[in-house]
């Protein structure tokens, strides 16, 4: 007995000291989060506060990634019409802005005094590294003068006919399914295959066959956005502590090495072809034969005023940062292009009209550069889409200075602004009638032009061959689209829609 109590003894106290510590850390945490709530509450009072669950939840669980949740924006900016306080739990502060008077200052502030903090940059940067999309301040700066040769005109007169041969590769196999009678297609599917293998050539000169066979290197890329999205909606996985203890984020880590290990052997492969090709020409023998350049090839190349290039690891992380930007939103874009035409014959008549005037009297059927000027109306309902259909619904932004917007509310330092692009887009001040007003107040970026002239090449061939109209959702088992704000916006169940061969053509 005495021998039970001499060792049980030390064990209960172990016992009470550890429950003890953590009790007392628990009430540390809580109080310093309530304080830290407080204060932050109090900093942002000169912006309305919806209404919250509670005090101390606010708005937790009423961001939706859902139809009605993009519904229930609309309502938002109809209400606060150009901005609001957010808070959700004692965790994230937001300032959600949707007028232009309010985003236009904040985006026009000089990088040296911006951050990009917010939900998705930290899930981003394990994947996409110290790259343009992530960085800030010199470093963003840097990056983005490097990089500006890559989207130069000329270069992009290079890409052109990667985007007339992936779409037709995307054609084809449409043609083959609707004679096999499989005339009601998900769009999805379809189009972001084709805008991944584009840019596969365009990055990497690579030629995947990723539309017609599967590709281990496609499928992470993929996955990993499928990640990501799904990291933003739980809320404890947000820190890494948690997240990388999870299934998902071991299944992320195995993932990210297929794709990392896959852009690190093309840029040492391609260094070392840069290498030898220079030693060539200063043995002065014969001359090498020319390769198209790739994005790869001009950030080989590419130097800053002191003459620096990018080191290897700085460009896996742009050649990362290119695949991920620019095929789910490019993708995004060109399928609610479709199905908007597809709701509205008339304008994919006049548009079809427009195409098969400028393609007269030709042999094959390819977009020139020439011809992307030529396609006036085509062109702006492709930017009425944008509008309707943002890919990107908001991007968030913070500042080491206090900011103040009009009628002297002002956002302090280090607080989140959460710039909502898709409520900007159908703010009714704005746009007085918001279902036929054209074009979008905020530029998309630097890589505007090449995501333009994919996207008119791929509609303009588009029409040439199909004609399109709603879809069945077999999910819904009707038309009818429920629209679904992921990191890109997508539809449930797929954006379905039906082809059908243009005869004349
Ligand atoms: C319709 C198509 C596109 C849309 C709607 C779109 C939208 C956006 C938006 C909203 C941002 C700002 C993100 C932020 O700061 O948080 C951004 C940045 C960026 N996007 Fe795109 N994008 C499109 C196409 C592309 C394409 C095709 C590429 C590459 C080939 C690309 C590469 C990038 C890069 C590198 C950045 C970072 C730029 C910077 O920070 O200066 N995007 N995009």
């Amino acid at each position: 007995m005495a021998l039970q109590h001499s060792v049980l003894s030390p064990v209960f106290t172990c016992l009470c000291s550890l429950m003890y510590i953590f009790s007392t850390g628990l009430v540390v945490v809580v109080a310093v989060l309530t304080v830290r709530h407080i204060w932050y509450s109090r900093r942002l009072s000169c912006f309305s506060k919806p209404q919250t669950r509670s005090w101390l939840l606010g708005h937790l669980g009423k961001i939706r990634n859902t139809e009605e949740g993009l519904q229930q924006m609309d309502d938002l900016v109809k209400t606060y019409k150009h901005s609001c306080f957010w808070f959700l739990g004692p965790f994230y502060h937001l300032v959600r802005l949707f007028h232009p008077d309010y985003v236009k200052p904040l985006l026009m502030v000089p990088a040296s005094m911006t951050v990009k903090k917010g939900l998705i940059y930290n899930h981003l940067q394990p994947w996409l590294g110290h790259s343009v999309l992530i960085s800030n301040s010199e470093v963003w700066s840097r990056k983005r003068r490097l990089l500006t040769p890559a989207f130069h005109f000329d270069v992009l007169k290079n890409y052109i006919t990667i985007f007339n041969s992936s779409s037709k590769i995307m054609h084809d196999k449409w043609c083959r399914l609707v004679a096999e009678g499989k005339t009601n297609l998900e769009m999805f599917d379809h189009v972001s295959l084709m805008t991944l293998d584009s840019l596969l050539k365009c990055a990497f000169s690579y030629d995947s066959n990723c539309q017609e066979s599967p590709s281990e290197y496609v499928s992470a890329i993929v996955q990993l956005c499928d990640l990501v999205a799904q990291r933003q909606h739980n809320i404890l996985h947000h820190w890494d502590w948690i997240y990388w203890k999870t299934q998902q984020g071991k299944l992320f880590k195995q993932t990210l090495n297929i794709v990392h290990r896959f852009s690190r052997d093309v840029v040492q492969k391609r260094r070392a072809l840069h290498k030898k090709q220079r030693e060539i020409i200063t043995q002065s023998v014969a001359p090498t034969s020319q390769r198209r350049k790739d994005f790869v090839d001009i950030l080989l190349l590419t130097r800053d005023e002191d003459g620096r290039g990018l080191t290897d690891e700085e460009i896996q992380a742009e050649a990362n940062t290119f695949m991920f930007a620019g095929h789910d939103t490019t993708a995004s874009a060109i399928c609610w292009m479709l199905y908007n035409l597809a709701r509205h014959e008339h304008y994919q008549e006049k548009c079809r009209q427009e195409v098969m005037d400028l393609m007269e009297g030709r042999d094959g059927q390819e977009i020139k550069w020439e011809d992307l000027s030529n396609l006036p109306f085509t062109t702006m309902c492709i930017k009425e889409s944008l509008r309707l259909h943002t890919p990107v619904q908001a991007v968030s932004r913070s500042y080491t200075q206090d900011m103040v917007l009009p009628g002297n509310r002002t956002v302090p330092a280090g607080e989140i602004c959460l710039v909502s692009i898709y409520g900007t887009h159908h703010n009714p001040i704005v746009w007085t009638n918001p279902n036929v007003s054209t074009w979008s107040l905020i530029p998309i970026d630097l890589t505007q032009k090449f995501a333009m002239t994919e996207l008119q090449v791929v509609v303009a061939l588009t029409l040439l061959r199909f004609r399109l109209t709603p879809g069945v959702n077999p999910e819904l088992g009707s038309s009818r689209v429920r629209r679904l704000p992921q990191i890109v916006l997508r539809a449930e169940g797929g954006l379905w829609l039906q082809l059908e061969n243009d005869p004349q053509r």
